[in-house]
């Protein structure tokens, strides 16, 4: 009598490795870095996406880079910002795609560009013949110390932030900071909220740091010395908290500290939040509830807030509806498999996750948060009001 099967299993491991390195001069046609491809045939062109405004600014220097070094680039515009983080753009991508065919392999899709930029093509390289590898070369500070640095890719659906997306790691991450050098300052300090963000959960040392050189380092664009101690401190604090969870099998994530209220307020279109805006209100909510659990103490949560203010982090608590910022848990919830693991500060550096958020306390923290803001506004124009007077 012969037997036959009636079950399979497959099993398998796919190892996922990929570099993140700083570069100088990237664009030089004498840096090889961006023409680098894992598969070593060697293909001779290159699909490349710039964010609008960085071509606008560097897109002589792009041409002229793989021009020099013998590649044939076709450069397709993407116009970046929240709204294009969309399907439409996902489609118009793909179409431009398909009229400039790429080797599956050895010609790896480029992204140049902010966090957008790099999400939206991460998925589009993911999706395209089930996946073909790509690079990310992020020209914001939000994209250099998180968006472009990780395995998650996406589009925003149906209102949704990220609601469409997938797990897939770049080929190689090429991070020059002279990008910052054009980079307007309500962007720059978008991206300083990610790093705040990772100095009270997880680094003391970056939140000390961001005490001292911050100011400087934002009036400077990230170009000193200290600058550099202050992206590689959160570069590498970033991917330790990555890599031992790049596929979120572990749902507590201290990373995604700002990130409960966050997406809920960066959808409002009327708030008009840039993501690390959002990020910062969401910290200093999430801090105020730690605080009032008595969890986080008045001395650090004291601390987490003049940094905000010394650092000049745009704040309002225009919008701060309980409801609405309710609504936006109770979806991270589903995101987590039907539990808060909502992270919160226990000292500087420090975070534990909690359970038992109620719309009482966002409630109670949105009105602590609204006073405080009122009286340090309030303050800060009186004190500016003083040295002016002492100027006359
Ligand atoms: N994948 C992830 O893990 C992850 C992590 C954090 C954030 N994100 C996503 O990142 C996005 C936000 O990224 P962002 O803040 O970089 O936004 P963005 O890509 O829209 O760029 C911000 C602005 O800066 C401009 N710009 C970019 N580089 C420039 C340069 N060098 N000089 C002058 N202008 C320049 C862009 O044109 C845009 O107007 C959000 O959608 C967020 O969800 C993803």
């Amino acid at each position: 009598m012969t037997h036959t099967r009636q079950s399979w299993k497959i099993s398998t491991e796919r190892p996922v490795s990929y570099d993140i390195s700083c570069c100088h001069d990237l664009l030089n046609p004498e840096n090889k870095a961006l023409l680098a491809s894992n598969d070593k045939t060697g293909g001779k062109r290159r699909f490349v996406v710039v964010d609008t405004n960085v071509l606008n600014i560097y897109g002589d220097t792009i041409a002229n880079y793989f021009k020099k070094n013998g590649i044939t680039a076709y450069i397709h515009p993407f116009e970046a910002g929240e709204d294009n983080k969309s399907m439409p753009q996902y489609l118009d991508v793909l179409s431009a795609l398909e009229n400039f065919p790429i080797n599956r392999r050895n010609e790896p899709i480029i992204a140049i560009g902010g966090g957008v930029t790099t999400d939206l093509v991460g998925f589009v390289a993911s999706t395209w013949r089930r996946g073909v590898p790509h690079i990310n070369v992020p020209t914001t500070l939000m994209g250099y110390v998180d968006a472009a640095i990780g395995i998650k890719t996406g589009i925003n659906f149906n209102s949704n932030k990220n609601r469409l997306g997938c797990f897939s790691p770049p080929e190689q991450v090429l991070l020059d900071r002279s990008f910052f050098t054009s980079l307007p300052r309500r962007d720059i300090l978008n991206g300083v909220g990610e790093i705040l963000k990772l100095a009270v959960v997880k680094e003391p040392e970056l939140f000390f740091m961001l005490e001292r050189h911050g100011s400087d380092s934002i009036n400077n664009q990230f170009q000193n010395s200290h600058c550099e101690d202050i992206l590689n401190m959160s570069v590498t604090s970033m991917l330790a908290e990555l890599e031992p969870n790049l596929f979120e099998t572990d749902l507590a994530r201290a990373v995604d500290f700002g990130h409960n209220f966050s997406p809920a307020l960066e959808m409002q279109t009327e708030l008009n939040l840039l993501h690390g805006e959002a990020v910062v209100i969401d910290i200093l909510l999430s801090s105020i509830i730690s605080f009032e659990k008595s969890i986080l103490s008045k001395t650090d949560l004291d601390r987490i807030f003049s940094l905000t203010l010394n650092l000049g982090l745009p704040l309002s608590s225009h919008g701060l509806e309980a409801d609405l910022l309710m609504q936006s848990l109770l979806e991270r919830q589903h995101h987590r498999n039907g539990v808060q693991c909502f992270p919160v500060p226990t000292s500087i550096g420090a975070c534990s996750f909690v359970e038992d958020i109620t719309i009482n306390d966002i409630t109670s923290a949105v009105t602590f948060f609204q006073k405080w803001l009122q009286e340090s506004t309030g303050l800060k124009e009186r004190k500016s009001h003083e040295q002016h007077s002492q100027c006359r």
